[in-house]
């Protein structure tokens, strides 16, 4: 009854962890979660007004299928104003969140059998849209030595005549890197003698950098601008997750094809979040600057507190809620009661039935030696899951 397309898709490894932990939490024990992929804040009350506005003024009705003018043209004045990109209106299209507008860009650019190389750890969504997409997936092991990002090096290996697209995503989810402006530029170079390969740059948390400023490869690369599918969207940055609002920027070619694919499978996304969108860019960054401030606080508690664990590495993220340390001196290993911790998988199920706390093992994002850590939760549970991390990784023995 299902179709053949299907068989090639993983089911989320990311939804077997948090529906035990849903489950444990329902039997009544206490569990910890920093397996969370949204900030724990709320939508500013100002964007919050904008969108209670479009309801009592009767904004009811569809938008066009690339979004409203007035947010398109928000967007492009946000885009040149803070990241000195240029866009016109019709290179952008709004979507229902940022996974839509990656879903359909994949859709619109790929042909049978064209090669995408996805630097990992990654987002767990690329690998299988890429299938989904009958693209297939190349996935290049980086560093942790690298903070996790991929080496000009490593892209130029990893590109064959069938390459067509290349993701990036910084911030990134799961580790939290962010490529600098010379790493991209690095990149740039090898990509400057492949005309025909795509940069699909997921931004989605550009607002979540604590040192400096955020590049993109479009700003650090202007030569590449035609050839970068630019994913950015509202669902992180303003604490907007549950409105769905995500956006594509790219040229007019590749936004009328995407657009020609929304228009029979979804249309325009929900017309009040279009006009929360739009207060949310047009108005001061006041709010994400104090979520930002203390993400800035949790990430310094947690990165130091988990090298202080025996065994335990991490690096200091530049951008993102997450941590992603090197837990691989706990791997094949057995726990009190004999069982084998062979996998991150594995370590992430006993720490939630064992100790009560909800990590993403790094196996779901194509990296089997971390685990992910969100801090987008209060200091007094970042305290209390570094507590139980610890009795559980001192309860392992080799
Ligand atoms: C890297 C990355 N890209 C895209 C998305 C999707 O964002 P949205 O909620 O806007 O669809 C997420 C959400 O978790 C993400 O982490």
């Amino acid at each position: 009854m299902i179709a053949q397309r299907l068989q090639v898709i993983a089911p989320s490894e990311t939804l077997k962890i948090s529906g035990r932990a849903k489950e444990l939490q329902r039997e009544g024990k206490s569990v910890i979660s920093l397996s969370q992929g949204e900030p724990d804040f709320k939508t500013p009350e100002h964007i919050c007004d904008a969108a209670i506005k479009a309801v009592r003024d009767g904004h009811h009705g569809y938008t066009m299928n690339p979004g409203t003018p007035e947010l398109r043209e928000a967007i492009c004045k946000k885009l040149k104003e803070e990241n000195g990109l240029d866009y016109t209106p019709a290179q952008i299209i709004l979507s229902n969140g940022a996974k839509q507008s990656i879903g359909f860009a994949l859709y619109a650019t790929l042909d049978k059998g064209d090669e995408v190389i996805i630097p990992a750890p990654y987002w767990v969504s690329y690998p299988e849209m890429v299938k989904l997409a009958e693209g297939t997936p190349v996935v290049v092991s980086t560093a942790f030595e690298n903070d996790y990002k991929m080496t000009a090096e490593q892209l130029k290996e990893a590109i064959t005549p069938k390459t067509k697209m290349l993701i990036l995503c910084s911030p990134s989810n799961p580790t939290g890197s962010c490529y600098s402006k010379d790493e991209l530029k690095a990149l740039a170079d090898v990509l400057k003698d492949h005309p025909n390969i795509l940069i699909l740059s997921d931004e989605i948390y550009e607002y979540i950098v604590f040192d400096g400023e955020h590049v993109g490869i479009a700003q650090a690369a202007p030569e590449l601008k035609d050839r970068v599918l630019l994913i950015n969207g509202f669902s992180k940055g303003f604490a907007m997750t549950g409105w769905r609002l995500g956006y594509l920027a790219a040229t007019t070619d590749i936004v009328k094809a995407v657009g020609k694919i929304q228009s029979q499978l979804t249309s325009a996304p929900c017309t009040i979040s279009q006009k929360a969108g739009e207060a949310a860019y047009l108005s001061p960054r006041d709010s994400v600057k104090k979520m930002v401030e203390a993400f800035r606080e949790r990430r310094a508690y947690l990165v130091q507190a988990l090298n202080e664990i025996e065994g335990v590495k991490c690096f200091n993220p530049g951008g993102a809620f997450y941590a992603f340390p090197d837990i691989s001196a706990y791997l094949n290993s057995k726990t009190p009661s004999g069982d084998e911790i062979k996998t991150s998988t594995d370590l992430c199920m006993f720490l939630l039935e064992e100790r009560g706390l909800a990590a993403v093992p790094g196996d779901a994002f194509g990296e089997p030696s971390g685990i992910r850590l969100s801090y987008a939760a209060s200091m007094e549970h970042l305290q209390e899951a570094i507590k139980r991390l610890k009795e559980g990784l001192a309860a392992l023995s080799k």
